[in-house]
């Protein structure tokens, strides 16, 4: 039920990306929406216009190609569209190439969040939701969870621009009187992700018959959350969040990986009709990751009792509807493939060969 987003003007950043593209036609596919939709994408490697595909007549829709960095383009659009809300996805994202290369992480993520907060500063009236990570937290053992309030422990290139940004964003909360909420999203997967994450990484090896790399032991374990989830999660925060506040987003389903690529194959193998043992043995341990968090976990409780959202999606509903999607979007796989997984000891990209 839409209420003070239902006649909004948004601009969304990075929303020609994984989970920006799956909140912009969760809102369009909603039919109470009949406000405006602002789409401001650089088209970086990780952004692909397929994944909104049979939204571009839509005329509560509008794409901008451009950098957030750009504040004359922000004053422009400003201008055509007079933006109420923005709801900032736009990021540099994969932790491995922030390994390889930080620099641009902390161009897009921490300076091109900053445009966006002078943006708004100039803009006072426009409220601003930043898309933020359970990374910035750092690492958890076995045991404890994340809260809202936890002290930030970046341990990587990606999460420490992300937690920059955080920074940036309550600094301009508190010094100019800005309307600004915070959430932090556990690990997302679903369609249209760039399968340079594990998800889709581990699905497309598996239709292509090829190598599954897992670092080091595989016992690193994440919060798996579908991501149409995570829109109805950000559909609460724009409806209902409190100026200031920071919200945790995830849906519990904690796995290590090597059992979530174990599932992975039991459920492929499931949908193709395929012998699990033929991909079991497709399973390859390679060179972990420096700094490989360990787990995370995070405490959602101030999500359900204030703002009432709770993940409904199971973590084996998403993995089939996921599997189910990528095998009937060969051709989008075919325009956005292919990265095996990341040599740390060679320090490239590579593609195992199968014999
Ligand atoms: P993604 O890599 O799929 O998409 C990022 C998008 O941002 C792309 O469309 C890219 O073209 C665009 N972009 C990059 N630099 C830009 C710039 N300078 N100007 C305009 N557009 C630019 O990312 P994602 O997985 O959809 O993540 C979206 C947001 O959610 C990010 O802020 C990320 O940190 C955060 N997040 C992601 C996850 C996850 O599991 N994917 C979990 C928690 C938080
Ligand atoms: P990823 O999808 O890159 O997300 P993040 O690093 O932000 O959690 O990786 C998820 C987990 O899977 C992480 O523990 C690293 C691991 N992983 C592999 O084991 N093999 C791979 O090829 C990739 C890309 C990730």
């Amino acid at each position: 039920m839409l209420n003070k987003l239902k006649n909004a003007t948004l601009l969304v950043t990075g929303g020609a990306g994984f989970m920006g593209s799956n909140f912009i036609r969760h809102l369009l596919d909603n039919e109470q929406f009949k406000g405006k939709i602002i789409n401001l994408d650089l088209l970086t490697y990780a952004g692909n216009l397929d994944n909104l595909s049979g939204y571009d007549e839509d005329s509560r829709y509008h794409f901008v190609h451009g950098d957030i960095q750009n504040g004359e383009l922000l004053s422009s659009i400003q201008e055509e569209h007079n933006i109420e809300i923005i709801v900032h996805f736009a990021a540099q994202t994969h932790v491995d190439k922030s390994i390889q290369s930080p620099r641009t992480f902390l161009e897009t993520n921490i300076l091109g969040t900053q445009s966006l907060l002078e943006f708004v500063r100039a803009n006072p009236q426009i409220k601003f939701h930043l898309i933020s990570t359970d990374e910035v937290y750092g690492s958890l053992p076995k045991e404890g969870q994340f809260f809202e309030d936890s002290p930030y422990r970046p341990r990587s290139p990606y999460s420490a621009s992300k937690a920059s940004a955080d920074h940036l964003a309550m600094a301009y909360h508190e010094t100019y009187d800005l309307f600004i909420t915070i959430s932090h999203a556990s690990n997302n997967y679903g369609l249209c992700q760039y399968p340079e994450k594990f998800i889709p990484l581990m699905i497309l090896n598996c239709i292509e018959e090829k190598p599954l790399p897992v670092y080091g032991k595989g016992d690193n374990v994440r919060d798996w959350m579908y991501v149409q989830d995570h829109s109805v999660a950000l559909i609460s925060i724009l409806e209902k969040g409190v100026n200031g506040e920071v919200y945790n987003i995830a849906s519990n389903e904690e796995i290590s990986n090597l059992d979530m690529l174990h599932l992975l194959i039991e459920r492929f193998c499931e949908i193709t009709s395929n012998d699990p043992a033929k991909y079991i043995k497709l399973i390859t341990f390679v060179p972990d990751r420096p700094g490989h968090d360990f787990r995370y976990s995070l405490n959602t409780d101030k999500m359900q009792k204030q703002l009432g959202f709770k993940a409904t999606r199971s973590l084996k509903e998403g993995i089939d509807l996921t599997i189910n999607w990528y095998l009937n979007n060969l051709d989008w796989v075919e325009r956005v493939k292919n990265k095996t997984y990341y040599d740390w000891v060679n320090q490239q990209y590579t593609t195992v060969d199968m014999d």
